[in-house]
């Protein structure tokens, strides 16, 4: 068993991350906010990749995202996890939006649950495109392939157009989006759920984002896309292309993120389980000593912080077995980013999700999940905790 005594702080490795140099700000001379600086970090995260340039909401302190984005409407179309986050956060900070969807829908309902007043800043989903100025394209992905012959004819000369995922325009073979050539066409994609996006603004924090231009026909997509990462309500900003982010979000949530840990959580608990151990003994050396315990501190601290902060006799063993597992991966991880690169996965998607029955299928899918031995295990370990809540 690990022995979870944390490391004193004087302990804490105190190294700096990277380099950080802030660029010299550049004074914004606008009428109205006149001593306004304007600023970025270049960062040099790992010395092979160089530096890498970061947006922060600091940098839009004052007027500065009134100023981009005070004459436009942002026209939410979607209202499902990224929508609602993105909408409310960009609302709550006094920016026009207004909110497309199927009318007496789900989505209809939940944003007039939230304040959104049909016939004022709910319309459905071809009014609402009519109106806004900012198309924000927050379907899910498979439903925008399904609607783009609808949708593209609308979107006319001087508005702009934006998504969260690079997924539609990347895939365009499979997926039939190809924007028209006289629109600017942004992104903004938040690295969580939508949920996140909202409970992070809240609290407020602010979510890491991508953000990148596809098409730049006024010059002005870019400062575009960084005022609307903010508005929607991201902390800091990355710049990246349509592509990277789609390749990197696919290949993520795929492995490490969602796919690779529920295969090496089950696996290590049925091992566990087959020579022998109790469900709640093998819970908790799989799932809930990880969650609780150690990759908070990894997410905290960094990954040999968490190792320094285990028993001399854990560390010995990990790091003998690290390169075992890495071993292992690395064939799995290469196989997964080739059949995103050539298309498979998109594909894969875009079928299971374009079905009429993809909400049953999925749950049905995800109830064999959730009537695993472990995750029955967890709901029960999960009560013991003294701050457990229903
Ligand atoms: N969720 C995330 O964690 C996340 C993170 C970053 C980026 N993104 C990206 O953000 C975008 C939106 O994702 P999401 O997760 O927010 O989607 P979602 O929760 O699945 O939202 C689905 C929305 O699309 C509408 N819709 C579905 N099928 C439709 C159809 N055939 N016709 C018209 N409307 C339809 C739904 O309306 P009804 O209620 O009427 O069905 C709902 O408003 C995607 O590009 C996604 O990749 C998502």
């Amino acid at each position: 068993m690990i022995a979870r005594q944390a490391l004193r702080a004087a302990t804490r490795s105190t190294r700096a991350l990277g380099a950080i140099n802030r660029a010299a700000p550049a004074v914004a001379q606008r009428s109205g906010f006149p001593s306004a600086t304007r600023g970025y970090k270049d960062i040099t995260f790992a010395k092979e990749g160089g530096s890498e340039r970061v947006y922060e909401r600091s940098d839009f302190g004052g007027n500065r995202l009134h100023e981009i984005l005070g004459n436009e409407t942002l026209a939410m179309v979607g209202y499902g996890s990224q929508g609602h986050g993105q909408a409310l956060n960009a609302r709550d900070q006094g920016i026009n939006v207004i909110v497309g969807v199927r009318k007496d829908g789900q989505s209809w309902k939940e944003a007039m649950e939230d304040g959104f007043v049909p016939g004022q800043s709910l319309f459905p989903i071809e009014e609402a495109i009519d109106r806004g100025t900012i198309i924000m394209n927050l379907l899910s992905d498979a439903a925008q392939s399904q609607t783009w012959k609808d949708i593209a004819p609308l979107i006319k000369p001087g508005k702009t157009l934006y998504f969260s995922h690079g997924f539609s325009v990347v895939y365009k073979e499979d997926t039939g989006v190809v924007p028209p050539k006289d629109v600017d066409v942004i992104l903004v994609a938040p690295k969580g759920s939508g949920r996140t996006v909202r409970t992070l603004f809240k609290e407020g924090r602010g979510i890491n984002s991508s953000i990148a231009v596809f098409q730049d026909v006024t010059g002005k997509a870019f400062e575009k896309a960084q005022a609307l990462g903010i508005a929607v309500g991201s902390g800091y900003l990355y710049e990246t292309t349509f592509e990277k982010e789609v390749y990197s979000d696919l290949y993520g949530e795929r492995g490490v993120l969602m796919g690779g840990i529920q295969g090496m959580f089950l696996a290590q608990y049925e091992v566990l389980r087959k020579n022998g151990h109790s469900p709640s003994e093998a819970f908790n050396e799989t799932v809930e000593e990880a969650t609780q315990s150690l990759f908070p501190l990894i997410g905290k601290y960094g990954m040999d912080y968490m190792y320094n902060a285990c028993s001399t006799t854990a560390r010995r063993g990990a790091l003998d077995w690290a390169p075992k597992f890495y071993e292992a991966n690395k064939p799995v991880f290469e196989s997964l980013y080739e059949s995103v690169r050539n298309g498979t996965e998109t594909r894969r998607s875009l079928e299971f999700n374009g079905r009429d029955t993809y909400r049953q299928d999925l749950q049905a899918e995800l109830e064999i999940i959730n009537n695993q031995e472990v995750w029955r295990a967890g709901k029960e370990v999960r009560k013991l905790r003294p701050d457990y809540q229903e």
